[in-house]
């Protein structure tokens, strides 16, 4: 049979597990293939394995990525990337040691996003998620979460929520849809939380219906929604048939953890100051811990989230970009990678699986992505690294060379690359 591509590389990751993501110490294992190959044909894996096993191997097309590493495309599991307008007016206040919670408390921050999402065509809106969808692509991402959230009022929930599904219609990367209604509370519904989070929950009918979203996530913290809240509402979106997610002990430490593992969410997100009981419940629960360290370095905090503890006690643990405007400006998967190793202490083999295997069963795919199965969908990275261990190491660049989704090349060098050689 004759190949569409063959690829080769020096070392080839493939992360893998059946049906559930890695815990605990199984995190620490990488499965990696010395000296490999992997064929491609209809925008499908048709083989993996070694150089030796693939010599028999015809295609039409062969990739000599000596001295390089391969791996499947990154996944990133948590990002807000459907907004209007920017907040670098708010790098001032920061600086002068304006807190988070007191920007938004001021009618800044999330809620200066949601004046200018508003504000903001649905046309343009698809431009500017477009714009950031190809960043995160030349990074090595080809499936990410996308919430909306921007919002908070039917009409721009819906705007935003259409847009994601119009990008992954459009674009390359998969996106998988989160409703984040329950981001922050409006103007118009100041002091009164409840009706609020009620208005949200009756948007899930028209969601579902025109299947915009897959899952249901909010904001607990102080000045926003009470734990209590958010259980309530978070109870109600699984008995509309959503997945559900959470936000959690991202500046305060509220308990969110915990509530999390006990309703089943999919996961919890952020964790920082989780307690010691929500990291022993994580261990005991299905519910997935997404950290987000460049979340905690932008907001200039000295305590990361316990991501040893975590993986200690047995938990699934997974990193992403958390890619907003306020609190984590950024596409870049990477530099998430070299925090990880170096804030949360994580081992080059624990961040692999992390932002591939486990982000997957982060967002409900992972039967479709972030392993290198035969029979799967070619989603797949070429490093400009000697070896795995090399990404978490050398930091604030790209490392990719190419990317490929379902076989075909969607980014690599001379998009971010300068190509000077010397010529004698
Ligand atoms: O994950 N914490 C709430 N939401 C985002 C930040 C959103 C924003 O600041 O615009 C987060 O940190
Ligand atoms: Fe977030």
């Amino acid at each position: 049979m004759m190949l569409d591509t063959i690829i080769f590389a020096t070392q080839i990751v493939v992360p893998y597990s059946e049906g559930r993501p890695l815990r605990g110490s199984e995190m620490n294992k990488l499965k990696v293939i010395e000296n490999g190959a992997i064929g491609i044909k209809g925008g499908k894996i048709t083989f993996v394995g070694t150089q030796e096993e693939a010599a028999h191997l015809q295609a039409k097309e062969t990739i000599d990525g000596t001295g390089k590493l391969l791996s499947p495309g990154l996944v990133d599991p948590h990002t807000h990337l459907v907004f209007g307008g920017s907040r670098e007016h708010e790098l001032a206040l920061k600086q002068q040691g304006v807190p988070y919670l007191e920007i938004l408390a001021q009618g800044g921050g999330i809620l200066s996003t949601v004046k200018a999402t508003r504000e903001t065509s649905e046309k343009a809106l698809f431009e500017k998620g477009l714009f950031h969808l190809n960043r995160c692509l030349t990074y090595g991402v080809t499936t990410m979460e996308v919430k909306s959230g921007y919002g908070l009022d039917k009409e721009t929930e819906l705007k935003q929520l259409r847009v994601a599904k119009k990008l992954n219609e459009a674009h390359p990367i998969d996106l998988v849809s989160t409703f984040l209604g329950a981001h922050a509370i409006p103007e118009n519904y100041k002091g009164r939380p409840d009706a609020f989070l009620e208005e949200m929950l009756s948007m899930l009918n028209e969601i579902s219906n025109k299947g915009l979203a897959e899952f249901v996530d909010i904001f607990c913290e102080t000045g926003v929604f009470t734990v209590e809240q958010s259980r309530n509402f978070l109870q109600k979106a699984k008995t509309a048939g959503f997945g559900v997610k959470i936000h959690a002990d991202e500046i305060d430490p509220l308990g969110g953890t915990e509530m999390a593992c006990e309703i089943g969410a999919i996961s919890a997100d952020h964790l920082v100051g989780a307690s010691k009981e929500g990291v022993r419940m994580l261990g005991q629960s299905d519910t997935i811990a997404v950290l987000l360290p460049g979340t905690t370095f932008y907001l200039g905090k000295d305590q990361f989230a316990p991501a040893r503890d975590m993986i200690s006690s047995g938990a699934a643990v997974t990193l992403s970009t958390d890619f907003n405007p306020g609190s984590s400006p950024t596409e870049n998967i990477q530099f998430i990678m070299n925090l990880a190793a170096l804030r949360l202490k994580m081992t080059p083999e624990e961040i692999w699986n992390a932002v591939t295997v486990n982000a997957a069963y982060a967002i409900g795919r992972g039967d479709v992505a972030g392993s290198l199965l035969e029979g799967r969908s070619a989603d797949l990275v070429l490093w400009d690294v000697p070896n795995y261990k090399y990404v978490p190491y050398h930091y604030g660049v790209n490392h990719v060379n190419k990317v490929w989704k379902s076989g075909k090349v969607v980014a690599g060098k001379g998009d971010m690359h300068a190509n000077y050689t010397l010529s004698s």
